[in-house]
């Protein structure tokens, strides 16, 4: 992928036709290789994403003395045994947004770890005061110093203490250090309001195919922790990306083609397919993944994103760009990040008709999954949009802010008549594995430059 102007260039207009093959999940590769620190011996990992999340985490894994890297275009090896710095430097930690979930893996061999304070898409704050509550709960004393910007935890004991805890918020990637944390502590701990998210079951699977037992009840989850983790089977096969489906499918409605997107099943997107059916877009379950096809008027739709199950955070910006050739107004209202939406002044440009509003809320804190500190910061907050179509979008120059964001504007270039560039093609690298060979197969006329 060499690229000299970060940059892809389109010329939409036209139908986008044929099938793809789904990418793993990126959010599950990225947590199950850092819990391939936590075993005895390496770890081979199947369909991993070769994207660059994945890059630099693995640069992150081999700057801790620790060994990560490709044995075929998308299987990798982790090995710890050689494990080596408790302390994450900041240009690798800057670079990705799990930098804070080595504490599991660094607390369990050195009993200590130092991390900054992490980076990742420019969605929100994204604090992770529910990881450092989570970090307490199991015995560890962190400390963050505003000198150096980094988190520093230690141990209170030698071992990690089983914690019976309860999230205040549900969060995905704190439910998942839990898990990591727990499966080798010294005991049975419960960790309750957890994320209900289906790439935290396949951290659950490789725990329990090491010696963990790990159970979901409900919205808790049980957790026996092993002296050791040794995963028995040859090598650890992750799902593929339910956050890329969507992305695809709103490709093929979007451009009025048709798609098949291979690898995907009803039950991972049972949401996002009941919300196509109801605008009258076509879906077609097969055997081998799901069909969606442009076959008459869009109607509009009112969309609040929810925690699983329900529409997915991920899945509102690809929505939003097909809601452009719905007839009629439709909203989109945000409530897992704040600042979302960095793709609206992008789709403005090529002529959507998009603007903010102020959802009628009744209870703020219940609603929003992100830290409420006061009720004026609502006020100022840009959490739901309403998008009036359909409108034929025409060409422009175009800015990639998030990784989400950056799918959503290549939906949008596909569908404006004329040539587009979109700038910033490094950032939708970072989630989409070979996305501009899937879509030229798909008979997008997209070059990177
Ligand atoms: C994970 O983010 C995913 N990222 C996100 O995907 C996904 O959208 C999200 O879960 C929801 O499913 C990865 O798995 C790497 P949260 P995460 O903790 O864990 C706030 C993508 O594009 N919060 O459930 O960060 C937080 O800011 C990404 O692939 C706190 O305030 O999500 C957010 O507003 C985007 N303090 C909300 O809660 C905390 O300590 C939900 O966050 C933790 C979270």
């Amino acid at each position: 992928m060499e690229s000299t102007e970060d940059a892809f260039i389109v010329r939409g207009g036209k139908p986008l036709k044929g099938q793809i093959q789904l990418s793993g999940a990126k959010n599950v590769a990225l947590k199950v290789l850092i819990a391939g620190l936590l075993f005895d011996k390496p770890v081979t990992f199947k369909n991993i994403p070769h994207i660059k999340d994945i890059d630099e985490l693995m640069h992150l894994i081999n700057s801790l003395g620790a060994k990560a890297e490709f044995l075929e275009p998308n299987s990798v090896l982790i090995d710890g045994q050689s494990l080596s710095q408790d302390t994450i430097d900041l240009l690798h930690a800057s670079r990705i947004r799990v930098s804070f979930m080595f504490f599991a893996p660094l607390l369990h061999r050195f009993g200590r770890a130092k991390i900054p304070n992490p980076g990742g898409c420019r969605i929100g704050a994204r604090p992770i005061d529910r990881h450092i509550k989570i970090l307490q709960a199991f015995g560890v004393d962190v400390i963050y110093n505003s000198e150096t910007g980094y988190y520093e935890a230690k141990l209170q004991g030698t071992v990690i203490k089983p914690a019976t805890y309860t999230f205040e918020k549900s969060t995905h990637t704190g439910t998942e250090l839990a898990i990591m944390l727990a499966a080798l502590a010294d005991g049975e701990s419960v960790i309750s309001n957890v994320a209900l998210e289906p790439e935290i079951d396949d951290l659950i699977k490789l725990l329990n195919q090491s010696g963990a037992t790990i159970s979901r009840e409900n919205d808790s989850i049980r957790i026996k922790g092993a002296s050791k983790l040794h995963f028995s089977g040859e090598v650890f096969t992750i799902s593929v990306d339910r956050n890329e489906a969507p992305t695809y499918a709103s490709f093929g409605l979007t451009t009025r083609g048709d798609i098949m997107v291979k690898g995907i099943t009803e039950q991972d997107i049972k949401y996002f397919l009941e919300a196509v059916r109801n605008i009258g877009g076509g879906v077609e379950v097969e055997a081998d993944g799901i069909r969606f096809y442009y076959k008459g008027e869009l109607k509009s739709s009112e969309i609040t994103t929810t925690v699983h199950p329900g529409f997915m955070t991920d899945w509102q910006g690809p929505w939003a760009v097909l809601m452009t050739q719905a007839n009629g107004v439709s909203t989109i209202h945000e409530t897992i990040f704040e600042n979302r939406f960095g793709y609206v002044s992008e789709l403005q440009k090529l002529g959507a008709n998009i603007e903010f509003y102020q959802p009628d809320i009744t209870n703020q804190s219940e609603t929003y999954q992100f830290n409420i500190e006061n009720e004026e910061q609502l006020e100022s907050m840009q959490q739901a949009i309403r998008i009036t179509g359909p409108t034929k979008l025409h060409n422009g120059v175009l800015d990639v802010k998030d990784l989400r964001a950056g799918a959503t504007i290549l939906i949008a270039a596909c569908s404006a008549d004329g040539e587009s560039v979109i700038s910033g093609a490094s950032i939708i690298d970072r989630g989409y594995e070979d996305i501009e060979r899937k879509l030229q197969s798909l008979g997008a006329a997209i070059k990177r430059v």
